[in-house]
Formats: C-alpha cells, structure tokens, sequence
C-alpha cells in the first residue's frame, strides 16, 4: 500500500489553522497574552487542536469532563464551549499563577460557572473523586511520567463510550528515539506501547500537533 499521508511544511499547517470554523476572539485574546509568557507557551494546545476538542465534546454530548494540565486556560475553554451550558469542567493544576490568567479569560468567554478549579498534584485530586457521577471526557496534559496513573484514574471513573484525550504523544518526534534516556519520552513510549495493548480501550493516534490519541472506553462485554 503506498504512504497516504501529507507532510506539513509551516505554509501548509497555516492553511490548516486558518480553515477552521471557531473564530474566538476571547481565545486569540488568551493566545496572546499566554505568548507574553515566551517559551512557556509552547505548552498551550494548537488552536486546530482546540477546534477539535471543542467538536468532540459536541458529538459526544459530553456533559462532564476533566482536564489534567491546565496552564492559562486555553484548553480548558476550548472542552467548556463544547459542554451545555448546566455542563462541568474539573480542571487539575498546580498553579495559581497561570490558572489565574485562565480564570480571567474563562469570565471573559462567559464559560466560568462550568469549571470547577483545583489547585494541587492532580493524582491527589483525582484519587479523592467520587466513582460516581461519571465523566464523559477526559483530557491529560500535565507531567508525562504521570499520563499511565491519569489514565487509570480517569478510566474507572469515565462512562462506557467515555473519551480520553492524550496530548503530545508523538513529543515532537523524539517519540521514534528508542535509546533515549529522557524519562518524559520514555514515560510516552511506554504509555503508548500500553495503550494498544490494553483491551479496555480503542485507540486512535492523530498527528494533529504534537500528537493526540483517542481512547474509548468500551463497554462490559464489547467486542472489539
Ligand atoms: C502542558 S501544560 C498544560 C497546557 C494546557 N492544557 C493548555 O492548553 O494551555 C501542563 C500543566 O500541567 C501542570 N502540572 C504539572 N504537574 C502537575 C501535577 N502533578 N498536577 C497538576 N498539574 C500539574 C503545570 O502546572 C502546567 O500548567
């Protein structure tokens, strides 16, 4: 089978960004001022990769998420907007600096009464939820040697046909580097070895950005 995929050269992911619908000036606001932060910014989610988190938590009917890794927001609005307005967005972070220009910009876009902020380590947060309600989504994007025990808090406490979103798994390449000695990349391939393998779920890798997998939840007795 010949190679079915485009390589994207700058010129080529700026038609990308540009031929998305969501036209936000409240998150261009946050863009922007999140790139006051310098390199720091570079943890920020790629607007297309927001545009389709916002889709997903629509087509999903998502009523109730959580984001693990939140910085100043941008994400977080991106899952709030696409949830009811009775929807709920937990948001884990450790810091109240950032978070601080999130919760600004949350008010702004109108979205401010669906998150529920908690500052601390998010395995902390996540391990004194209740197992019930479920969640619909969720999102990680905090520190990568933790992605394996987000994933297994957030599965037992996510609906069957509930969604997790794993952000920068294919670490800007470094992914493919099997001697590496970096702790994130190896945290990354492991997590992304496992994923496949694990009948709980079914997987798909995106290169969109820095790489998002989806894995879905199956339901009890599914067959793949
Ligand atoms: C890549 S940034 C998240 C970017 C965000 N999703 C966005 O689109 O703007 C990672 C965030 O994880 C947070 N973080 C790191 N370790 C954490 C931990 N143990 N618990 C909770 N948050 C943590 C950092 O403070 C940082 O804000």
């Amino acid at each position: 089978m010949p190679d079915k995929f485009t390589s994207l050269s700058a010129e080529l992911y700026g038609y990308v960004v540009d031929h998305r619908s969501e036209r936000d000036p409240v998150l261009a606001a946050l863009a922007r001022e999140t790139e006051g932060l310098g390199g720091l910014a570079l943890m920020q989610i790629a607007p297309e990769q927001g545009a389709f988190m916002t889709l997903l938590a629509r087509l999903m009917g998502a009523r109730r998420a959580i984001e693990i890794g939140t910085f100043t927001g941008y994400s977080a609005l991106c899952i709030a907007r696409g949830l009811p307005d009775d929807g709920y967005l937990l948001c884990c972070d450790v810091s109240e600096e950032w978070t601080a220009i999130g919760r600004r910009y949350w008010a702004q876009a109108g979205i401010a009464h669906k998150i529920d902020l908690r500052l601390g380590p998010a395995l902390d947060t996540l391990r004194a939820l209740a197992p019930e309600p479920r969640f619909d989504l969720a999102f990680i994007d905090a520190d990568k040697a933790n992605y394996r025990n987000y994933y297994e808090e957030a599965l037992t406490r996510l609906r069957p046909n509930g969604v997790v979103l794993f952000d920068n798994v294919l670490w800007m390449g470094q992914i493919l580097d099997a001697a590496s000695r970096d702790e994130n990349t190896r945290a990354l391939q492991a997590l992304n070895d496992f994923l496949v393998t694990d009948a709980r779920v079914e997987t798909v890798m995106l290169p969109i950005a820095d790489g998002l997998t989806l894995a879905r939840k199956r339901a009890v007795g599914e067959r793949g």
